[in-house]
């Protein structure tokens, strides 16, 4: 990474979200509360979300919660009450980071020569309100599950708020009256809420008009598998033939009316394959129907 990129991963100082009278461009500002800021250099360095930042499209601010400890061990987690494994994320450096940046404008970071030592007036007994339009979401294992509908539904708020959980779980108190919302990202668990954080911020900062350096379908959202769509069909690029494989001589022809509906059955038969049960929630003309119909599938199919 040179010099110039390295500062990209630097929080942005001007407020994220400027009101834009008579744009309509969508911006994006990310909080990201976590105890392991480094894991997030390298995916955010690189290619999309690397580029969307350049474009001021997204702004990331990253936020030690250890920075918010005033003990003199910095201490974020403890033994759970009533015995049993595993460390516990203690609430209050969690509220205090995120009560302190949340009532802050978009893009404000804690100053380093601030770190511990001098951290904004902060009462435990006194919830903050940070503004209620910001969602603050809580990335656990037992939350709702992540897909591209939640995807679309995050990329129309202008400023999101991600706490990473870490450690065996995090203070209950936390999800009780800090989060607003809780998100998983599959049904597996992981070793903590940083590689959720990413995949959220990719797969929002991806929906962004202007992110992608190409044109999405206008139908995109009709065409997403997370939102009810098909699966996308095969691509080929040169060379046309690879260890012995031909590319389909149709994307070859120049028919782009034939190309198109290729592709088309390449998609509902690639659905079809590997994920059935897209097909019984899709609104499937008679010709599609009758395509699937050839290739042994009945509409009662079960997925
Ligand atoms: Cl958001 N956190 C953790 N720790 N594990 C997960 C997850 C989140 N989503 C799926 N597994």
């Amino acid at each position: 990474m040179n010099e110039i990129e390295s500062s990209e991963l630097e929080p942005t100082l001007q407020p994220a979200n400027p009101v834009e009278q008579g744009s309509d461009v969508r911006r994006i500002h990310f909080d990201l509360f976590t105890l392991f800021p480094a894991m997030f250099a390298g995916p955010f360095g690189e290619s999309i979300i690397h580029r969307a930042q350049e474009k001021r499209l997204i702004s990331i601010a990253l936020h030690n919660i250890r920075d918010y400890t005033t003990d003199r061990h910095h201490v974020c987690d403890g033994t759970p009450y009533g015995g049993g494994g595993g460390m516990i994320m203690k609430p209050e450096p969690i509220f205090r980071a995120v009560e302190t940046v949340l009532t802050q404008p978009p893009g404000w970071t804690l100053p380093a020569e601030d770190i511990y030592v001098n951290l904004p007036a902060w009462d435990p007994q006194a919830p903050a309100a940070p503004p209620p339009a910001t969602p603050i979401i809580l990335l656990t294992p037992q939350g709702r599950l992540f897909n591209q509908a939640v995807a679309a539904e995050l990329s129309a708020y202008p400023r999101l708020a991600l706490i990473c959980g870490r450690y065996e779980g995090v203070d209950e108190r936390v999800r009780n009256q800090l989060a607003t919302d809780e998100i998983s990202i599959g049904d597996y668990v992981l070793s903590g809420g940083e590689l959720a954080a990413m995949v959220i911020v990719d797969a929002v900062t991806r929906l962004l008009p202007g992110a992608l350096g190409f044109e999405l379908s206008a139908h995109q959202d009709s065409h997403s598998p997370g939102l009810g769509g098909l699966l996308e069909g095969p691509h080929y690029t040169r060379p046309q033939t690879f260890r012995g494989e031909e590319t389909p001589p149709v994307l070859l022809s120049g028919h782009h009316a034939q190309v198109a509906q290729w592709r088309h059955e390449q998609a509902l038969l690639r659905t079809l394959s590997q994920r059935p049960e897209f097909l019984r929630t899709l609104p499937l003309s008679k010709k599609e129907l009758l395509f699937l119909q050839r290739q042994g599938w009945s509409p009662s199919d079960q997925p």
